[in-house]
């Protein structure tokens, strides 16, 4: 009855990163109402400085009432605009922003941006403008499992992993490149582009000036597109300077029309709810046909306005970036000390609102299963919903996403001081009902179904995925 798109699975929303969503939404923790329930580490949301942008909204409320600086209403301006073209004022300081990002040694032309409802949008209209059903992208492991669902469901493109290991912290180099690339091809698959995200997801590093080198030669010699998720550009919490892809192919003219940069509020400024993404290429057809993709999930006139001003305020703006990158750090200080304690060490990271933590001496049998088995414990006995290496496709058994960024700062001591019992109490052999107290109920049928089902081909199908 219903269409193969439906009835398939490629949406990749049933990895152990979605089913740990739901078990939280089941037993979400409060520290009032539900002190002993799941407390959510795998989602990456920034709600650390609510109070900077609320005390700038509280300061400017006029804008919010759809008044413009003059005080005459834009109401029926705004109820009225459905250009796909964007407000240009906040084109125009959306591409001001950027730059500042990328400590403005490159500039956006705006009328080279599209606008999309979120980074999820951004990156699916790309593959559509990009690839055909059928051909690849390549990707470097471990990477965000929302890309399974973005890069490859509606679009029908396949994504071919760029084996990354923890022996050279998860870089990418040309071997690894190349190997992808040839495995592609003897898939009999047509390589289009490699997508990174920079800084990582789930890795929480920013990518080096000499990796992209090696990236922009690479897609150079195949004559393929590169496209650069840069999400979490505002994060670089630790003085280092974050090296945008558009810095390194500067002047290469040549390289302009295969090189794509996708943006969004959702991370930097903890906007995920306003629906606010972008594309950047010099590339006028894809440029163009996005435009006309975006029709399917614009951005609503009324958020364009609100931020128009508010990215305007390049004073806001600067302090904004400065005070947030200051909390993200306390905070990553937090977690990895605290983890530290657990005799967990993490990735060395400097950006991102998340750790990758090294579980690997946890892993009992150390195999997928022993993985899935820590994975159901941190999640059951626990209380934590950290997301498995697995679904982000790592080669290496026994790494964690571990978010920081979405919750008090009580809430994280709790959350660690629960990690260290747990890691203290006999390797984690905690009866249903642990030691923390908490109320735990069965896992949900879909949830049960998957972990049940252990065996060596959906573990193929789970790292395929
Ligand atoms: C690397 C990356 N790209 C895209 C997204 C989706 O972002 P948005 O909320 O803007 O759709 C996320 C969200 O976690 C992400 O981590």
């Amino acid at each position: 009855m219903l269409s193969r798109k439906v009835m398939c699975n490629s949406h990749g929303q049933d990895s152990s990163y979605f089913l740990g969503w739901q078990e939280y939404e089941r037993n979400p923790y409060d520290p009032v109402h539900n002190p002993s329930g799941i407390i959510q580490m795998g989602h990456a949301e920034n709600q650390l400085s609510f109070d900077i942008l609320e005390s700038w909204l509280e300061s400017n409320h006029e804008v919010a009432e759809f008044k413009s600086d003059r005080g005459a209403s834009v109401f029926r301006d705004m109820a009225l605009f459905q250009d796909y073209h964007g407000l240009t004022a906040f084109k125009n300081a959306l591409a001001d922003f950027m730059a500042e990002l990328r400590g403005n040694k490159v500039e956006f032309d705006p009328n080279s941006l599209v606008l999309t409802a979120g980074a999820t949008s951004a990156n699916e209209t790309l593959m559509f403008c990009l690839a055909d059903p059928g051909d690849a992208f390549l990707l470097p492991t471990p990477y965000y499992p929302g890309f399974d669902r973005d890069l490859k469901w509606r679009t029908g493109v396949e994504i071919v992993p760029i084996h990354c290991s923890s022996s050279n912290s998860f870089h990418i180099t040309k071997n690894t490149l190349e190997d992808a690339y040839k495995r592609a091809t003897k898939r009999k698959l047509r390589v289009k582009g490699v997508l990174i995200t920079n800084p990582s997801n789930p890795l929480g590093t920013t990518v080096s000036r000499p990796e992209l080198e090696t990236l922009v030669d690479f897609i150079a010699s195949k004559d393929i597109h590169l496209v650069s998720d840069e999400v979490y550009s505002g994060t670089n919490f630790d003085g280092s300077r974050f090296i945008s892809v558009a810095e390194v192919t500067e002047g290469q003219v040549d390289l302009s029309g295969q090189v794509h940069i996708m943006y969004s509020l959702s991370k930097d400024l903890g906007l995920p709810g306003f629906r606010v993404g972008v594309i950047f290429s010099a590339n006028q057809t894809v440029i163009t046909a996005a435009t006309k993709m975006s029709s399917f999930g614009l951005m609503s006139s009324q958020t364009q306005y609100l931020l128009s001003v508010m990215l305007a305020d390049k004073k806001f703006t600067r302090k904004y970036l400065i005070e947030n990158k200051r909390r993200l750090k306390k905070r990553h200080e937090k977690l990895v000390n605290g983890l530290q304690r657990a005799g967990i060490t993490c990735l060395e990271s400097n950006a991102g609102l998340f750790c990758w933590a090294d579980t690997r001496h946890l892993l009992q049998p150390n195999n997928f299963e022993g993985e899935m088995g820590l994975w159901k414990k941190i999640l059951f006995n626990v209380g934590l919903n950290v997301s498995p290496g697995s679904s982000c496709h790592c080669d290496e058994l026994g790494w964690f996403r571990i978010c920081f960024a979405n919750m008090s700062e009580e809430t994280l001591d709790l959350a660690v001081s629960r990690l260290v019992s747990f890691v203290e109490s006999d390797g984690g052999a905690c009866r249903r009902r642990g030691r923390f107290g908490l109320q735990l109920r069965a896992p949900a049928a879909s949830m049960a179904k998957w972990v049940l089902k252990l065996s060596v081909p959906d573990r193929k199908a789970e790292q395929s995925r």
